[in-house]
């Protein structure tokens, strides 16, 4: 069973990336098992919260840390990903201790966008491998989110639940696959 949790980039109630991640956790293969980390509730991260760091972190943290692997589902703000993913990220190298160290990592979004976050994307690809972040390079899901992209029962359209269904299989074998390196988590305290 490899147990995946996802993050979803944008606090809209009516996110169109929350709605591609439930095409997602329904398109998930069997013994694939996704979760939802919410992380609207996250402070902005301060170094002054180091001094007495907050439970709502170190429970992400190691939510994070319980996962075998981690998808984040975001929109693009100005051509990169929005701030509550960067305050998440940042989050996950404080505390002592850096989940993003041989984490798993999966990057899907959705836009109305042309390029359906495409630029978002090649961001978090540029700044998280050298933190130790082992982010799966293909297949790429960005979703250009047109009027019938999306279904009111909660589903997509043919082409974009096909993709999904790529994606997350895909997925779930990276994060089942043995890494080169064992998973080691970093401490920075
Ligand atoms: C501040 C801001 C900047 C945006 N910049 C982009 C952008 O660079 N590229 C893009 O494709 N869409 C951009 N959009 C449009 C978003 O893709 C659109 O609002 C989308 O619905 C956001 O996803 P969500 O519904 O999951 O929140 C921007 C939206 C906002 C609010």
């Amino acid at each position: 069973m490899a147990h995946i949790a996802y993050i979803i980039g944008s606090l809209a109630p009516d996110s169109i990336n929350r709605k591609l991640a439930r095409v997602i956790v329904d398109q998930a293969p069997a013994g694939t098992e996704l979760e939802e980390i919410d992380i609207s509730g996250l402070p902005l991260y301060d170094r002054h919260l180091d001094e007495d760091f907050p439970d709502v972190m170190a429970q992400f943290k190691q939510r994070v840390a319980d996962a075998d692997g981690l998808l984040l589902v975001t929109p693009e703000h100005n051509q990169s990903f929005p701030a509550p993913v960067k305050n998440a990220l940042d989050i996950l190298t404080r505390g002592g201790s850096s989940e993003l160290s041989g984490l798993k990592l999966g990057i899907v979004g959705a836009s109305p966008g042309r390029f359906g976050t495409i630029n978002g994307q090649s961001q978090l690809r540029q700044f998280l491998p050298p933190l130790g972040v082992r982010i799966m390079g293909s297949p790429v899901l960005a979703v250009t989110v047109g009027e019938n992209t999306f279904t009111d029962d909660g589903g997509a359209d043919e082409a974009t639940t096909r993709r999904a269904g790529d994606y997350i299989a895909a997925f779930s074998r990276f994060v089942a696959a043995p890494a080169v390196l064992p998973r080691e988590v970093v401490n920075t305290g």
